[in-house]
């Protein structure tokens, strides 16, 4: 784990441990479940503390998330948008955490570029750092997505998702956190050449937990059966541009139709949204019964006020 000090950092889902993973996630379910009730979510364990909201690229889910989750709590907000620091000036990245370190409790950042510059900032113990995406890694997402399958699942532990479409930071991170789980199934189906990179592979048969699985294939011969979650993305991953100009007929196989669903009738729908619908998934399924990707958006704010409170060392 790369914290000291009394801040925790979150660049990726490695950074955690097994028990830390487990901690954010039921956290994030517990202040889920009591969204409700009228006395408030979670106390203001946040009171006092200076949260930075940096966002290089386009957010609607996970900024908000993590700018209401920080006010619900409690804390100040100071928002960055792309050309607000004087890091498009010139200003080294040293420097920019050096700097912020002393005035913020809690960096959370996006962006979309390689997680180094992230890892810099996160050289000091007194601001965390929480990587709201990189181009490797959405390691936030996962976490909200863990938090959507315990809330409808009871737990995470054995379940089976089929995941089609790239192998973007989302399916990394996924990868990475599903894979913590024991008798986990994680089936990728991802076109050629648009797959998890081998070290992604690696990590998660590394940090695998007893009988957890993550298998991709580049084709849709022997989809799973009965699996519980189908889960996509959107296939322009945000801040990413592709490098063949025919990749939509590479991709297009893989979109999530009704007659996909109907290979896992029990299985709900999941994506982390935004959605192009008629793109990786059609409206029929997107709008459906099984889906519940809005419930996932919704859930992006209680993982991410649980992530807060560990940063901070509340638990
Ligand atoms: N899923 C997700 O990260 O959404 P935003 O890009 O809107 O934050």
């Amino acid at each position: 784990m790369a914290n000291g000090g009394d801040r925790r950092h979150l660049i990726s889902l490695d950074d955690l441990t097994d028990g830390a993973l487990r901690d954010i996630v039921a956290r994030g379910a517990e202040i889920a479940r009591r969204s409700g009730d009228p006395a408030g979510t979670a106390g203001a364990t946040l009171a006092g503390a200076v949260v930075g909201i940096y966002f290089r690229r386009t957010s609607t889910r996970t900024r908000t998330a993590f700018t209401s989750g920080a006010l619900r709590l409690g804390a100040g907000v100071i928002s960055y948008g792309p050309g607000d620091l004087q890091l498009n000036t010139g200003e080294s990245s040293e420097d920019t955490g050096r700097v912020l370190a002393g005035m913020l409790d809690v960096l959370v950042a996006r962006t979309a570029d390689d997680p180094a510059e992230m890892r810099t900032w996160a050289t000091q113990h007194r601001m965390a750092v929480v990587n709201a995406m990189s181009a490797d890694e959405h390691p936030t997402q996962a976490l909200a997505d863990l938090t959507t399958l315990t809330l409808r699942f009871g737990s995470v532990d054995g379940l089976r998702v089929l995941y089609l479409g790239e192998g973007n930071n989302t399916a990394a991170a996924l990868a990475r956190g599903l894979s913590r789980y024991p008798g986990v199934r994680l089936e990728l189906r991802t076109p050629p050449g648009y797959g998890l990179t081998p070290e992604v592979h690696h990590r998660a048969a590394t940090t695998a937990a007893r009988g957890a699985v993550v298998h991709e294939r580049h084709d849709l011969a022997e989809l799973p059966r009965d699996v519980d979650v189908v889960y996509t993305t959107r296939w322009q991953t945000t801040g990413t541009s592709k490098p063949d100009a025919d990749w939509r007929a590479v991709f297009a196989p893989f979109q999530v139709t009704s007659e996909l669903m109907a290979v896992a009738p029990k299985a709900v729908f999941m994506h982390d949204l935004p959605a192009h619908r008629g793109e990786e998934v059609t409206a029929e399924v997107l709008d459906g019964p099984a889906a519940i990707a809005f419930d996932q958006a919704e859930n992006k704010m209680y993982s991410a006020m649980a992530v807060l409170e560990w940063c901070r060392g509340s638990y």
